[in-house]
């Protein structure tokens, strides 16, 4: 099979297209003929060495893909060899053919195409744990989102609005906040021209932001967190700027807040059940039409790194998959 492989850790331009062997399904696994693969912020650090796993060289990068079932593990009842399904995969996507653990295989739903498929799990799934069982959004709340044009970002836009909440897009350009207003958001701040702290005190008529979703960090955590509500929730999901915030816990006492953490990846595994019902009601709102994944460029497999790039250059908007078989 063709697969892209990095082989040493390095940026996007070391990673090469190679002829390789397939891989074999285990009992416990299955095999899927991947036909589109989702790029998110984590491949980009997997390839340099700068992720929480490091898998063994070679391997091909891509942690999440839609396809068709190739082979099932004798211990693997819920799909057949043939149906169409969305895998996280942790890495290995960026190939034409990758084994996945059963328990990370879900059925695509029937109205939902392979680039779609690709690009929904590790994005929307993030979003709705952080916003549900993390913040316990609630109707009529204001939810902040910075990095509101990216993957987990746009998708929280998405699902503040599906919960009822006022939601207040934060990110670096116009262009980027016009997606953002096409997803749904009620307001937006450029945060490259105008002060965060400011605008959400000036849009909160000085109360502050409910529930702050961060995917960012670095010096937009640090103004965040001094424009929280009474009783708010600031969400680390990420930190894309490169820098881990430090946080003087005085702020936390004097609104009442909590700064909570989302390890979506870890939650999936310990509550798979409450994952599963996030993910039907994610799947009842995208036939609702409530959500609207954005695929807003793919590549060819040879062009993967260029995939990357897009997302650590800072280029991306919504998603961008690479397309393993055309
Ligand atoms: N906790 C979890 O369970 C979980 C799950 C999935 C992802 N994540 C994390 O969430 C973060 C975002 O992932 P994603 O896949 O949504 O990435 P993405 O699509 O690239 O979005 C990241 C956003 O961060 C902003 N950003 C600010 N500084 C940046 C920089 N130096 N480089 C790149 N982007 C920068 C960009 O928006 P502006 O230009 O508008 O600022 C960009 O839209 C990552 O840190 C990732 O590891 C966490």
């Amino acid at each position: 099979m063709k697969a892209v492989l990095c082989k040493a850790f390095g940026p996007a331009e070391t990673l090469v297209l190679e002829e390789t062997a397939s891989p074999e399904a285990k009992k416990n696994e299955i095999l899927l003929d991947v036909h589109s693969a989702g790029v998110n912020f984590p491949d980009t650090l997997i390839i340099e060495g700068k992720y929480q796993f490091k898998p063994p060289f070679p391997f091909s990068p891509g942690g999440e893909a839609a396809g068709v079932v190739a082979a099932v593990g004798e211990k693997v009842g819920h799909v057949k060899v043939g149906d169409r399904v969305m895998a996280l995969t942790g890495w290995g996507s960026f190939a034409e053919q990758v084994a996945v653990p059963g328990y990370n295989v879900l059925p695509m739903p029937t109205d939902m195409d392979f680039d779609t498929a690709a690009a929904f799990s590790m994005t929307y799934g993030t979003s709705m744990h952080a916003l549900k069982q993390r913040a316990d959004l609630k109707a009529g709340e204001t939810l902040l989102v910075l990095g509101a044009s990216g993957g987990v970002g746009l998708a929280a836009v998405e699902i503040g609005k599906a919960l009822g909440a006022r939601v207040i897009a934060a990110a670096s350009s116009a262009e980027k906040l016009a997606v953002a207003k096409a997803a749904g958001a009620d307001e937006l701040i450029d945060y490259s021209t105008d002060s965060l702290k400011d605008e959400v005190k000036r849009l909160t008529g000085g109360q502050g932001a409910d529930v702050i979703y961060d995917p960012v960090g670095g010096d937009l955590f640090d103004q965040a967190i001094r424009s929280i509500a009474w009783n708010g929730r600031l969400l680390v999901v990420g930190f894309a700027s490169g820098r881990i915030p430090e946080l003087p816990v005085n702020l936390a006492l004097l609104k009442g807040a909590a700064v909570v953490g989302v390890f979506w990846g870890s939650f999936a595994q310990r509550q798979p059940q409450d994952n599963l019902a996030n993910f039907q009601q994610l799947f009842a709102w995208y036939s609702e039409g409530k959500l609207k994944p954005l695929v807003s460029q793919t590549f060819a497999l040879e062009r993967s790194g260029e995939a990357l790039n897009a997302l650590s250059q800072r280029k991306a908007v919504g998603k961008v998959v690479v397309k393993v078989r055309p």
